[in-house]
């Protein structure tokens, strides 16, 4: 069951109904839109009926949600939501890039790079500074000095910075330097660092698990939301198949799906799917095609020498390519860059 708050509901109102839900044996969760603060009920069905949850103050509609992810459900939240990131808009009506290093390196290789995806028309800076290798053996990232130089790259160009947390532990530090944490698709079912990053207060980018399924993927969101954050984007960013001539393969399907089915805004990562260079235009411009809200995409000035992922890595002579398409794509479908 969902509790929709009128947008005048006051902190007592929330208050009051979290406390009769608690008398009566279940739990509120307490989730805050921009617009709308949420209240999902865990418990029994049947008590929560005999409490007259409508006719309390500031309660604009109690719904019976039948699908199990309630928060982040359409059925609950008819219109698409927009999630604000450092004042760069992830949403229906715009497509926003997010490009930068796949891991942060040094301080150079991270600036070069966040100067290459604003030439193309990124507006926000992705970039690792905790990275989730298959190998133990591998560039595990900087930590806390990948984050600075993050922060430092943030102050020179203006890019707002999205960054992976690998450790429910360590959410704290990287919100304290993010604008958004991002979860990737190895912690997708990492259930104690989804409740974590729910309740950090920053957006979070979602990736959906390699293996999951978009329903496994929505309870995964669900997770973060039942935590108080309705700040969620949700990437589609290849999944796994028998097909062995890409890294993944990417879903486009489930843009659409997932669109239908949750009202929050889904971006699409076309290098970790593809995982390489040259099949990172031909799937953004699918992914722009198809309705994606945005795009993450991996550049870096000397992939060759990168510590992670540099196969995939879009070079200067791409960005041209990336800027045209992000010019001219979006347009098409009644869409602008964010
Ligand atoms: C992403 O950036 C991941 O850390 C990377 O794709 C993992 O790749 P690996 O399997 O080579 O460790
Ligand atoms: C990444 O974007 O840095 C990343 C690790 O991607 P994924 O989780 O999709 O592999």
């Amino acid at each position: 069951m969902v509790i929709v708050m009128t947008p005048d509901a006051t902190q007592e109102d929330v208050d009051a109904i979290v406390s009769l839900v608690g008398t009566a044996g279940g739990s509120a969760f307490v989730s805050r839109g921009v617009s709308r603060t949420i209240i999902g009920l865990v418990g029994d069905v049947a008590q929560f009926s005999t409490l007259n949850l409508s006719g309390m103050s500031g309660v604009a509609d109690v719904i019976r949600v039948s699908t199990p992810y309630k928060l982040v459900s359409r059925e609950n939240h008819p219109e698409r939501s927009t999630v604000w990131v450092g004042g760069v808009p992830i949403g229906p009506g715009t497509v926003t890039l997010i490009a930068g290093p796949c891991a942060v390196e040094t301080p150079q290789q991270t600036l070069e790079a966040a100067k290459m995806a604003k030439a193309a028309g990124a507006t926000l800076l992705r970039g690792g500074a905790f990275k989730p290798r298959t190998s133990p053996y591998a560039f595990q990232g900087l930590g806390e000095d990948g984050l600075r130089i993050l922060a430092d790259v943030r102050e020179e160009t203006g890019l707002p910075v999205v960054t992976e947390v690998v450790d429910a532990h360590d959410v704290p530090l990287v919100a304290s330097y993010a604008d958004m944490l991002q979860v990737g698709t190895r912690n997708a079912q990492n259930f104690a660092l989804l409740q974590a990053v729910g309740a950090a207060g920053k957006p979070v980018l979602l990736k959906r698990g390699m293996s999951s399924t978009i329903e496994e993927w929505l309870m995964a969101a669900e997770y973060i939301a039942q935590r108080g954050n309705l700040d969620i984007v949700l990437c589609e960013r290849g999944i796994r198949t028998f097909e062995t001539a890409t890294r993944n393969t990417l879903d486009v399907s489930a843009v659409p799906v997932a669109q239908r089915l949750s009202h929050l805004p889904v971006v699409i990562d076309p290098s970790h799917s593809g995982g390489q260079r040259d099949l990172v235009l031909p799937l953004s411009r699918a992914a722009i095609a198809v309705g994606a809200d945005g795009i993450i995409v991996d550049v870096h000035p000397q992939p060759d020498q990168a510590l992670c992922d540099g196969p995939q890595a879009l070079v200067n002579d791409d960005l041209s390519e990336l800027a045209r398409i992000m010019r001219e794509f979006p347009p098409l479908l009644g869409r602008k860059a964010a």
